[in-house]
This record gives structure tokens, C-alpha cells and sequence, in this order.
């Protein structure tokens, strides 16, 4: 039995969940719970980023407090997470008072790494920020919402000097100790290592507030990704507990548009305090909508809760875990969707389950003592390397090749025939074979698997709706 720690990224609150949003979580929790099927112990973290401007400001758009708004929308982050099943055991908030302080000790114990610089960019006064030199060109040095020119202006900067890792950094992807997921994303991240420049980690309270206070400098809060960032070992209650029980983190989920704050100033961050790296990080694709990213501007954000209003939890994760490739972008269309419910759950995994139970219950068929189901080598595999979808799909092969043998061996003539035990060891032999399959889906639906679970008991009792019920 190993201890086990898995974080997922912590969304910013400035809007309500997106379908993108479940990624981190539908992975994080079927990994969870393929180790607590394997025996292991499991601590699994989420939370909410809730501090920086774009949160301000949109806290200021909609009248109500800072605090008040946060609070609104961490609400949603978390109730969005309760209803996608995801057993989570701790919750960290940025503005929770305990992560604000440990932050703050955090920084302190960085300090030998931290040095205060010039920072000269483009601003817009209206905005109150600084624009990178590309946006400046592309708006021909005008702000086009406010219909200002920019102005060059400076600022006094905290940086943190990645300078000082990069070289133990590059040697820990290089060598797997700390291991980038999917490979293909390494040499990306190692380039990037290469090129990055000490990062800036504070603005001077003139231009942000809604942050925590720099210690021992009241001029300056801390910028979003260290305060960010600590959240996975402040909610352990680092720095004044000893966290070496569940840290390091056994795989930490991003999305890719965040692996390199994880893979180049996370690492940084934990080398500057002393603490081992983590096992993985794993690294998914995005989820598009119609080929596109979602953007409200585009008016293609898909709400998860009206996916998960369609045909419930299972049909929600189902698809999310095997149509959505774990690494690579992947589309949701309804259509999509709706094909997945009908021919894979509904008509692959459902009559399945009501043809198997329906017959055993008609024939009278027990199981007995059910042997231990060792969850086959090739499925481990691939789950031991986080490519869960394709860990799906070798089970969904599974469920197909028990349909078809179904077909086969008609046990329905077995009965008309009165060949009693060959029909028993036929039945026998198909119910172990779903049971075996429900082991693998387990960490996907695991609704669903206790559902069948439940069925396949004796006495053998067909559910009296089916599991995925059509035109719902
Ligand atoms: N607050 C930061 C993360 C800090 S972690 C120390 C952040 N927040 S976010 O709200 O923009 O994103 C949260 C997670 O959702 C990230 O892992 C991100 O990659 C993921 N996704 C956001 N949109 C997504 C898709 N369209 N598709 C898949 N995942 C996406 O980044």
C-alpha cells in the first residue's frame, strides 16, 4: 500500500464553469480511484485561484465585494465538482487566511532567490496594465477600448531567478525523475526552460490589491502563480507540518496551456525551498467546441451542467474519459455526444448487462463464490502510464467481445435445448467475463460499475430500467 497525492489545477473564479473546466478533474478522480482499487491510501486536492486583476475587475463589474464575488463563484467551482463524483478529500481557496500565510512563509524561505527589478512595457492607463509588445502592435499602439495610445512607463518588480535551477530542472525532465506527460510535450517544456527569463512574481499595490502583501514590503503583492502555485503544499499544511508523507505528488493534472508554469517555476519554486520534485505531471489536451476554442465571444461555451443534465454523471464521464483523447485536443459536438450515449452505453454496456441478467435470472443461473478478477496486464499498463483513454477503450473492446460472443453461444438455445450445465458454465463464463470489465470501468463510471455490481449478486436481478435509458 503507497500513499498517494493528486492535485488538479485551481480554476480562477472570474467566470462559472466551462466543459473544458472537468478535464482536470474527470482524470484526476479516475486515477484516484484506480489506486484505491489497487489498495492505496489517496489524498486528493482542488480548489479555486482566486486572486489577481482580471478577478477584481470583473468583482467590480458585477457590484458586489471582491470577497463577495470569489465566494460566489468558488461556490460553483466546487458545487460543479461534487456533481462530476469527484472524491476529493482536501479544497484549498487562494484567500483562505492559512494559504495566504503560508504563502507569505513560502516567499520568505525563497528570498535567496528573489531580487527587485525595473520592469519598462507598454500601459494603458484606462486598463491600468501593461500590455506585451505584441498586443501594442497589433492595436497599433492604441488601446482599442479605451482609444488611448499607450504609454512606456515603469514599474518595480519582484523576479525570482529560475536562473538559479534551470540546470537541476533540465536534468530531472531529462532524466524522467520528473516525468512530463505525455513524452511528447518534454522537448517542448526543455525548450522552453532553456529560453525562459527570470520571472516577475509581484506588481506594486498602485496597480494590483487583490493579492497577498509581498512580507516586508508594503508596496507590493505577490503576482498570481507563486501564491498559485503553493497551493498543493500549503493545503498540507506546508511550511510548518512535515509534509513528506504525501509530498511529493504522485501525478499533478494541468491542462497544456499551463504546463510550463508547472514544469519550469513550480520545480524552480520547490528546489528554492528543499523539496523533491514531483513524480509527474500529467499534462491533457483542450476541449473544443465545434473544432474551436470555446469563447464567449464566439458564443461556443458549453455548460457542463446542461451535459450533465442530459443523460446524467456516467454519460457525462464516459465521454469525457474515452471520446476526449486524455492528451491530444479533442472535440464535443451534441452530436457527438448523443451517437456515444446511444450505440456505446446504452447499446454496447446496456443490453449487455440487461441480456446477461435477464437470461441468468429466467434460467435460474448462480454464481456462487465469485473468484478473485485480476484486471488484466494491458489495462494496467496503460493506466500505470495515465493514458486513460485508451485504457477505456480497451475495456470497451472488452464489452464488444462479450456482446458478440453472446451471439455465439446462445445460451438462449442452451435452455431451450435443456443442456443445463453447459448453460451454466456458459453464463458463468459471461457474467465473470462482465464482471472483469466492470473492474476496469470502475474508476471511470463508477456509478455504473456498483450498479452492476448490485445486479450481477445473486440472486441475478435485471434492473428494472435500463442503465442508459434511450430518448430520455
Ligand atoms: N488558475 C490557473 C491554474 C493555476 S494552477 C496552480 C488557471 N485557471 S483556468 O481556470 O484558466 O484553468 C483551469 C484548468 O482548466 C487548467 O488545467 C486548464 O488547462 C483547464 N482548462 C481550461 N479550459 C480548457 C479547455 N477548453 N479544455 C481543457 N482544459 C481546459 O489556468
Amino acid at each position: 500500500m503507497k500513499n498517494i497525492y493528486i492535485t488538479t489545477a485551481i480554476p480562477y473564479v472570474n467566470g462559472v464553469p466551462h466543459i473544458g473546466h472537468a478535464m482536470d478533474y474527470c482524470l484526476a478522480d479516475t486515477a484516484a480511484r484506480y489506486y484505491k482499487m489497487l489498495g492505496d491510501e489517496v489524498r486528493f486536492q482542488a480548489g479555486t485561484d482566486e486572486h489577481g486583476n482580471k478577478i477584481f475587475l470583473k468583482a467590480k463589474e458585477s457590484g458586489e465585494s471582491t470577497q463577495e464575488y470569489v465566494d460566489k463563484n468558488a461556490a460553483k467551482f466546487r458545487e460543479f465538482i461534487h456533481k462530476l463524483g469527484v472524491e476529493y478529500t482536501d479544497f484549498v481557496r487562494t484567500t483562505d487566511a492559512d494559504h495566504e500565510r503560508r504563502c507569505q512563509e513560502i516567499w520568505k524561505k525563497l528570498e535567496p532567490h528573489i531580487y527587485k527589478a525595473e520592469y519598462e512595457g507598454w500601459y494603458c492607463t484606462g486598463c491600468e496594465r501593461f500590455v506585451t509588445e505584441k498586443e501594442c502592435e497589433e492595436n497599433h499602439g492604441i488601446c482599442p477600448d479605451h482609444q488611448k495610445p499607450y504609454e512606456k512607463l515603469s514599474e518595480e518588480n519582484y523576479y525570482f531567478r529560475i536562473s538559479d535551477f534551470k540546470e537541476q530542472v533540465r536534468e530531472a525532465i531529462e532524466t524522467n525523475r520528473f516525468l512530463i506527460l505525455p513524452e511528447f510535450r518534454k522537448k517542448e517544456v526543455l525548450k522552453l526552460l532553456a529560453d525562459s527569463p527570470d520571472v516577475s512574481i509581484s506588481r506594486p499595490t498602485s496597480q494590483l490589491t487583490w493579492g497577498v502583501p509581498v512580507p516586508g514590503d508594503d508596496s507590493q503583492v505577490m503576482y498570481v502563480w507563486i501564491d498559485a502555485l503553493s497551493n498543493y503544499i500549503t493545503i498540507l499544511g506546508y511550511p510548518e507540518k512535515d509534509i513528506s508523507e504525501w509530498w511529493p505528488a504522485t501525478a499533478q493534472f494541468v491542462g497544456k496551456d499551463i504546463l510550463r508554469f508547472h514544469a519550469i517555476i513550480w520545480p524552480a519554486m520547490l528546489l528554492g525551498l528543499g523539496l523533491p520534485l514531483p513524480e509527474r505531471v500529467v499534462s491533457h489536451g483542450m476541449v473544443l467546441a465545434d473544432g474551436q476554442k470555446m469563447s464567449k465571444s464566439i458564443g461556443n461555451v458549453v455548460d457542463p451542467i446542461e451535459v450533465l443534465e442530459r443523460h446524467g454523471l456516467d454519460a457525462f464521464r464516459y465521454f469525457f474519459l474515452r471520446h476526449i483523447d486524455t492528451f491530444a485536443d479533442s472535440d464535443f459536438t451534441w452530436e457527438k455526444f448523443e451517437n456515444a450515449y446511444n450505440n456505446e452505453l446504452a447499446n454496447d454496456l446496456g443490453n449487455l448487462v440487461q441480456r446477461l441478467a435477464t437470461l441468468a435470472q429466467k434460467n435460474e443461473i448462480k454464481l456462487g463464490e465469485v473468484p478473485e478478477l485480476k484486471l488484466p496486464e494491458a489495462y494496467c499498463d496503460l493506466m500505470n502510464k495515465f493514458e486513460f483513454s485508451r485504457a477505456f477503450d480497451f475495456a470497451w473492446e472488452k464489452v464488444q467481445e462479450l456482446n458478440s460472443k453472446i451471439d455465439e453461444e446462445k445460451p438462449w438455445s442452451l435452455a431451450k435445448n435443456n443442456e443445463t450445465e453447459k448453460l451454466q458454465s456458459c453464463m458463468t463464463s459471461l457474467i465473470l467475463g462482465l464482471l472483469s470489465v466492470n473492474k476496469m470501468i470502475s474508476p471511470f463510471l463508477p456509478g455504473t460499475s456498483e450498479k452492476i455490481a448490485t445486479i450481477f449478486k445473486d440472486p441475478i436481478v435485471p434492473p428494472e430500467e435500463p442503465l442508459f435509458p434511450k430518448n430520455k
